[in-house]
């Protein structure tokens, strides 16, 4: 039997950070903040990215096969809440916020972030409500220190 209190409660408790997804195909760029993201591989390596099918973002990453990872710090909150509402909605997401092109896949990078890792999607699995895109990073870079933004400091809830 599955207690769907239960379920709740216990998906709940998988710790996560929280990201900036950019995404880029030809002149289209956007970025949207991201949760459901891991490494799965040393050799190569590779993360794993849960991606919301019915996102802008998600028919993005689909077409161009890439997308980059921004790593926030615990007091850019209000960056993550600017980055999780849909682009067909607020329009440019990125207009006022300084970016700069990944190297290796073009997409787009916070400027003010940790740091970053580009990826090129290896493989995608469409199961569900969100496709898990298989990302082999081929490219990183670390902008400054700091403590990482966690979701379980913010309040807000994306699981269950
Ligand atoms: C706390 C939080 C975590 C989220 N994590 C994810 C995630 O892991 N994957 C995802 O696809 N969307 C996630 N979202 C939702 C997207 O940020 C949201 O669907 C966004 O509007 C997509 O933007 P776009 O339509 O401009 O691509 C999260 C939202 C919140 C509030």
């Amino acid at each position: 039997m599955l207690d769907e209190k239960a379920k709740k409660t216990m998906l709940r408790k998988i710790p996560h950070g929280l990201y900036i997804c950019g995404v880029k195909n030809g002149e289209e760029i956007n970025g949207f903040t991201v949760s459901w993201l891991m490494q799965t591989s040393f050799k190569p390596p590779l993360v794993i990215n849960g991606v919301k099918r019915d996102s802008g973002s998600h028919e993005i990453v689909k077409e161009s096969g890439v997308f980059s990872i921004s790593f926030l710090d615990s007091e850019q909150k209000d960056l993550a809440a600017k980055f999780f509402k849909p682009q067909r909605r607020v329009g440019n997401k990125l207009a006022d916020v300084e970016f700069y092109s990944g190297e290796e896949t073009g997409c787009p990078i916070i400027s003010d972030s940790l740091g970053y890792i580009e990826c090129k999607v290896v493989n995608a699995l469409e199961e569900g409500d969100h496709t898990i895109y298989v990302g082999e990073v081929i490219g990183s870079g670390v902008h400054r220190q700091g403590e990482q933004l966690l979701l379980e400091n913010t309040g807000w809830q994306y699981g269950g």
